[in-house]
């Protein structure tokens, strides 16, 4: 990546920290101060390089093992990545803005079919209640996969650099991880499912375009 692109990034992450909407009451808001900018480079680029992860890792179903354990360590990456992001990143992409109860996340989905959701600008209660969950069954997911080969969770590429001797035995359908590798798989598409539902619910209801948002980052301020 050149210097020029990390530059570009950079200053894409910090306007997406500092891009609240203008506090002057008097004046009236210039077209272009109507939308701020929401989710940061990482967090786009990073969606929708998971969602080409988990699709391939899914229609692969284990075979070819290459291309099915590659996208399966993507997904790994990409938890790990999060976790530190949660916690580093820019104020939407931080777990402390958007955790929620159950409970924040039901009354949330009660108002929304009623008609008198709130909108957030970040992810909504059970939004974020789903970022949450999609994290975990994906950890769970890859980890059993690994667990199921044997192999250390370090990639190929790196264990001879770390010295690391990969212990992988190759005869995964006897690992009592199998079962679990595949329950979790299903759970994971199901909870997929669901948040595509959920995207297509709140994008109704509070009338606006998410999934655009998934791509430029930005949304309505108000
Ligand atoms: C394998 C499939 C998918 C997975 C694992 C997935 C996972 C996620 C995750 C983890 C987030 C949180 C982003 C973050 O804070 O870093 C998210 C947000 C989002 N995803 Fe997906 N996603 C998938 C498919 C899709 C698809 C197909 C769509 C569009 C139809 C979509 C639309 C969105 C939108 C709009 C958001 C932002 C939600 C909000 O405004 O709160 N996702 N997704
Ligand atoms: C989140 C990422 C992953 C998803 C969604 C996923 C999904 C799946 C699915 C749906 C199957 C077919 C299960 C069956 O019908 O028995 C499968 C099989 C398999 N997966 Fe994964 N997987 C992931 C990650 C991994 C990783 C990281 C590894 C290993 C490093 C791995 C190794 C395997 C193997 C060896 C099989 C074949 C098991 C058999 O022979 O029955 N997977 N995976």
């Amino acid at each position: 990546m050149s210097r020029t692109t990390v530059t570009m990034i950079m200053a894409d992450v910090m306007m997406t920290e500092a891009a609240a909407p203008a506090p002057d009451a008097a004046s009236e808001p210039k077209p272009e101060s109507k939308w701020v900018k929401v989710w940061d480079p990482f967090v786009r680029i990073g969606h929708w390089l998971l969602l080409i992860a988990i699709a391939t890792a899914l229609i692969t179903r284990g075979e070819p093992e290459s291309i099915h354990q590659a996208a399966g360590y993507f997904v790994a990456g990409y938890v790990v990545f999060r976790l530190f992001w949660g916690i580093a990143g820019p104020e939407h992409a931080r777990f402390e803005n958007f955790l929620a109860s159950p409970f924040a996340a039901f009354k949330y989905v009660a108002d929304l079919v009623t008609g008198k959701g709130t909108r957030h600008l970040g992810h909504s209660p059970p939004g974020g209640l789903m970022v949450i969950a999609l994290l975990m069954v994906m950890s769970l997911t890859a980890g059993t996969g690994m667990a199921m080969e044997n192999h250390t969770p370090v990639p190929a590429a790196f264990q001879s650099v770390l010295q690391i001797e990969d212990r992988g035995r190759g005869d995964e359908d006897d690992s009592p991880w199998e079962d679990v590798h595949e329950v979790s798989a299903n759970l994971l598409l199901g909870l997929v499912f669901l948040h595509i539902g959920g995207v297509a619910l709140a994008s109704i209801g509070h009338r606006e375009n998410l999934v655009r948002a998934m791509v430029d980052g930005k949304k309505r301020a108000e």
